[in-house]
């Protein structure tokens, strides 16, 4: 078993405590009772190509498929291939079609308090105009377009016309900076920015459009940037560059509300989104439209029980993969009503959260286990201050989650009634993979406990023999797994399919299972930290600070942190005429936030003559995290020089 592995199990809770679903929540829902599950989670591993085709026959398809499945390239899967289909038809369309024209589609709250309801026939006008815009525009199939929004409802809007007109969407976070806003147009060749004048975050406005005026300066393949009026021309005027620079609400005002959707393959791309890897450069993560849109369509309709009465709120910001499945896609193919927020939880106060709940009576309510921590640091009387009983299930993604904050969060938001979904899954996977079913799964606190339909999860060693603790390993392919990493095939192989001979896709977790063959996530195994649910690759930030003139070396690691799970260290060794000082620290960090962004910025920074390496010039991360985490020293045999170690420690107990 690894090292990393063995101190991940080391920090893993004896919990033992369960709690069933109660009888009122069992009788009505999906699936109610384990032997529903396993009996259909039989029939869907031992015959997944018949259980997906059935699902996905719920959906439209202009053209219905001729496999489902084809494992010829393997591990290039394709699902559904001859088939043709289009998910914004799938998410709007067809429930004006059943006759939820005037339901609510969106319930969006801005963070100043303004609000907006778009019905299900609203969104099919704004997606349609902007749809023919973009077309007008010369934006077509397979174009790459970037978004980089507040979380408005212009980004779901924008977000699904991409998807009826087939072109590719790229949505990056908000927090993000230009220079990775400029890697990510560049990799993908995106030939258009949507963007904002304005968005508000804590009281203030956001200048999105002078990042991305910077970002793009001298790009070639932008040629057009659309901004949506979201400021008010204060306290910054938006500069609007001639020839190449459009207002969304002037290119939308005279387009026809209908836009015929586009015929796509369902191998088509629909969208690509950068997350962290263990190397310097983000991965452009592939997913393409009938597979991942059936899975989407499915995980919502099970781990979250959703029925078109449920008024469903994802905490989430649709720049990372949770908003995309699970603000956009999932909810509304079920024909949800979805609830948007632009801003902070704590903005105007602690309480906003559950004041939205009371005021559009929220009935499932989907967040992060690092959200929960600053609840409860917050305080109870925020929560009870309101009234939260319209909550029916809640649920909680991102990070492992520690058993004091799942009870808490069953206790004061749930009121011991709502079951808990734990749901594990990746950027990658397109959706959930391991998570109870509310009706059905006894949960535990901490545990993601059970497999999904379809999925054949494992818990194995470095050589692929199944073990109670070690990396989890997932043995078949599913409809929303990754395609590929965009512009480079072999990386997609060497990332997840090398691991185990190409037999399972390997996600990068650890994992254990109990003895009721729960899984338990551990957190990563590789060199990706995750900080508030935002994965962020050590090597990504290790070489934004080599960049600096003063830096010889640096070493990235990953904490435990109380609010954020996990908080990153950087250990940097200056060169020898250079001063470690207040300065450097600064410029260190304002460099991070030029290259990645605010999020992304070290907890700590400790400047050090040396880092602890092997003989053979490995650096021993393990060691930095003892010291960092005030741990006894783990094997040291291996250490080239010993005196190193210490010299760290004393620095760092000093800071
Ligand atoms: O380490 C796992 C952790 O988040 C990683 C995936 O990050 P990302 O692609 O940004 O997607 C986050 C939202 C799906 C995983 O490799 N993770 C996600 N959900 C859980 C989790 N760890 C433990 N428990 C979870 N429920």
């Amino acid at each position: 078993m690894s090292e990393s592995i063995q101190s991940l199990l080391e920090s893993v809770s004896k919990e033992n405590r369960s709690f069933p679903p109660t009888p009122e929540f069992a009788e009505k829902a999906r699936v109610r009772s384990m032997e529903e599950y396993e009996a259909e989670y039989q029939r869907s591993i031992d015959d997944p190509e018949a259980y997906w085709a059935e699902i996905a026959s719920e959906l439209h398809w202009f053209k219905p498929w001729d496999r489902v499945l084809n494992e010829d390239e393997k591990p290039f899967f394709k699902w559904f291939e001859g088939g043709k289909t289009n998910l914004a038809y799938n998410c709007i369309d067809r429930h004006i079609e059943n006759g939820d024209r005037n339901k609510a589609a969106l319930i969006w709250e801005g963070e100043p308090g303004d609000s907006r309801v778009l019905t299900y026939f609203d969104l099919y006008r704004e997606v349609n105009q902007f749809a023919n815009a973009l077309k007008k525009l010369g934006v077509g199939k397979g174009d790459r377009v970037a978004l980089y929004l507040p979380m408005i409802p212009e980004l779901a809007i924008a977000t699904l016309a991409c998807a009826r007109i087939g072109a590719v969407h790229t949505v990056i976070f908000a927090g993000f900076s230009s220079n990775s806003i400029r890697d990510r147009v560049l990799d993908c060749g995106a030939r258009c920015v949507i963007t904002a004048d304005g968005g508000w975050r804590r009281g203030q406005i956001l200048n999105l459009k002078s990042i991305v005026d910077e970002a793009v300066e001298g790009v070639d393949c932008i040629q057009e940037v659309i901004v949506v009026k979201r400021g008010h021309g204060d306290p910054f005027p938006c500069r609007i560059k001639e020839g190449r620079d459009h207002w969304y609400h002037r290119i939308v005002q005279d387009q026809s509300i209908h836009c015929e959707p586009e015929q796509l393959d369902s191998e088509d791309m629909l969208f690509l989104l950068y997350t962290s890897g263990t190397t310097g450069k983000p991965k452009g993560i592939i997913h393409t439209v009938g597979g991942y849109m059936v899975y989407a369509y499915q995980t919502t309709k099970v781990v979250f029980d959703m029925r078109k009465e449920d008024v469903y709120w994802c905490t989430a910001d649709i720049g990372w993969i949770t908003g995309h499945s699970y603000i956009l896609y999932g909810p509304l193919q079920n024909a949800a009503s979805v609830v948007m927020y632009e801003g902070a939880p704590n903005s105007p106060d602690n309480g906003r959260f559950w004041d939205i709940v009371e005021k559009y009576g929220v009935t499932i309510f989907y967040t992060a286990p690092t959200a929960i921590r600053a609840f409860m640091k917050w305080g109870e009387k925020w929560p009870n201050a309101k009234d939260l009983s319209s909550l029916r299930l809640l649920g909680t993604v991102g990070e492992p989650i520690n058993p004091e904050a799942w009870i808490w969060y069953h206790k004061v938001i749930g009121a011991d009634r709502c079951p808990i979904v734990d749901t594990w899954w990746q950027t990658e996977t397109g959706g959930i993979l391991l998570s109870p079913l509310p009706g059905a799964t006894p949960t535990k606190p901490g545990s993601a406990t059970l497999p999904l339909f379809g999925i054949d999860a494992a818990v194995l060693d470095d050589e692929g023999n199944e073990q109670k603790a070690g990396i989890l390993a997932i043995r078949k392919p599913w409809p929303g797994i990754l395609r590929g990493i965009y512009g480079d095939p072999q990386r997609f192989k060497d990332t997840y399919w090398c691991k185990w001979n190409g037999e399972y896709y390997f996600p990068g977790d650890g994992a254990r299972t109990d003895e009721d063959d729960y899984f338990w996530i551990l957190g990563r195994v590789d060199d990706v930290v995750n900080v508030s649910g935002h994965r962020i690759g050590t090597a990504e930030l290790e070489s934004v600070f080599i960049e600096h003139p003063s830096v010889a070396e640096s070493a990235v690691i990953g904490v435990a942190h109380e609010i954020k799970g996990q908080g990153l260290v950087a250990f940097i060794t200056v060169r020898e005429n250079a001063t470690a000082d207040e300065k450097l620290e600064k410029e260190l960090k304002d460099l991070v936030i030029k290259s990645i962004g605010k999020f992304a910025v070290p907890e700590k920074l400790i400047f050090s003559g040396d880092l602890p390496k092997t003989r053979s010039g490995k650096i021993m991360r393990r060691l930095l995290r003892d010291i960092a985490e005030g741990k006894a020293l783990g094997n040291v045999t291996t250490l080239a020089d010993p005196s190193v170690v210490e010299t760290l420690r004393k620095k760092y107990q000093e800071q």
